[in-house]
């Protein structure tokens, strides 16, 4: 059984409890960060700032990928300022160190260093990074899951939906003011659909909406009316990473933290390749959109309120609330608080 109320408030706007999620969570699961078309060739590159941690992710000359955090052993500049691009090296911007693809320092630039500077255990530090669905992952944990344990049944779900033929359509990003929970709260459940999202009420039938809560995902299941114009199928797995598909393609979405009362949310749109951009766009993409802007109206209102001080928790229904309470145990076990 799942709890029956939600997350004490605090959650939502601690300081103490947002480092804790960063050591405890975030330092731990596996992120998408990218796609895998962003690093096609030998030496394309992407940088994110994944929290506080600035990181790279590459493909190096023997076509391997390669994930490191962008920081210079020399004295911690970043490496590599462009959030994308080709490099055959790796060069600081600020001294001029060179590094070669698989993060080895092979040239510090006209440096004198002490008689016992070796230069061979200055390489970059490494990070796990692996590709899935067209997606970029990256785990910050120094021994992480194979990605596809760390998966589990999700993969098989996603690739229910999920074609390898699919073609980047567009990214959408929004910047919220709202912890990142009080975001995936609102994913996590059917709950608000005919009031908050008409369009979408229109063609799911909401009463039935169920969720499989299980292997730290949330498989979301809700039948289609049959006049629906954009049938779908939802899912999330903890801490950040969902999927949406809307009839021709698929959407991969994630809620970075911030800042305790900051999140941003990345959204990008996969479509079949006989699908015309303008087609998907004003059908799929504008699907998505509404949707999304309809959650962003009223999310900023509930951190607002989880902050004041009047509210401290709600009761969760058992029956369509099942997804938040799953992700609250979540949480409360992931930090050690049980
Ligand atoms: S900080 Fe990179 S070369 Fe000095
Ligand atoms: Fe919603």
């Amino acid at each position: 059984m799942f709890r029956k109320k939600s997350l004490e408030s605090h959650h939502y706007y601690d300081e103490k409890i947002f480092t804790q999620e960063i050591e405890h969570i975030f330092k731990k699961e596996w992120l998408w960060i990218g796609r895998s078309d962003q690093l096609k060739n030998r030496g394309d590159f992407i940088t994110a700032d994944v929290i506080h941690f600035p990181i790279i992710a590459l493909r190096d000359n023997n076509d391997q990928l390669r994930g490191f955090h962008n920081v210079c052993r020399h004295r911690a500049s970043k490496v590599l300022l462009r959030s994308s691009g080709n490099c055959k090296h790796i060069v600081c911007p600020y001294h001029g160190w060179r590094y070669n693809l698989k993060g080895e320092l092979s040239n510090p630039s006209k440096f004198f260093g002490s008689d016992d500077f070796d230069h061979k255990i200055h390489s970059l530090f490494p990070i796990h990074v692996q590709e899935k669905f067209g997606l970029i992952f990256i785990s910050l944990n120094k021994q992480p899951k194979f990605l596809d344990e760390w998966l589990g049944p999700f993969e098989q779900v996603i690739n229910n939906h999920y074609e390898s033929e699919f073609i980047f359509h567009n990214e959408l990003k929004f910047d919220v003011h709202a912890n990142w929970k009080t975001y995936v709260d609102n994913y996590q459940e059917g709950y608000h659909i005919p009031i908050v999202h008409p369009q979408l009420n229109k063609d799911v039938i909401w009463e039935e909406y169920e969720l499989n809560n299980t292997n730290e995902c949330s498989i979301h299941k809700v039948p289609e009316k049959a006049s629906s114009s954009q049938p779908g199928s939802f899912g999330w797995h903890f801490p950040n990473f969902i999927f949406n598909t809307y009839g021709r393609g698929i959407v991969f979405q994630r809620i970075e933290p911030v800042k305790p009362k900051w999140c941003r949310v990345i959204y990008n749109l996969f479509r079949s390749p006989d699908i015309a951009y303008d087609d998907f766009e004003n059908k799929e993409g504008k699907y998505q959109l509404e949707v999304s802007i309809e959650d962003q109206k009223l999310i900023p209102d509930i951190q607002q309120n989880l902050q004041a001080g009047i509210y401290t928790s709600g009761p969760l229904s058992t029956k369509y609330e099942t997804g938040v309470a799953y992700f609250h145990d979540l949480i409360i076990h992931k930090l050690n608080m049980e």
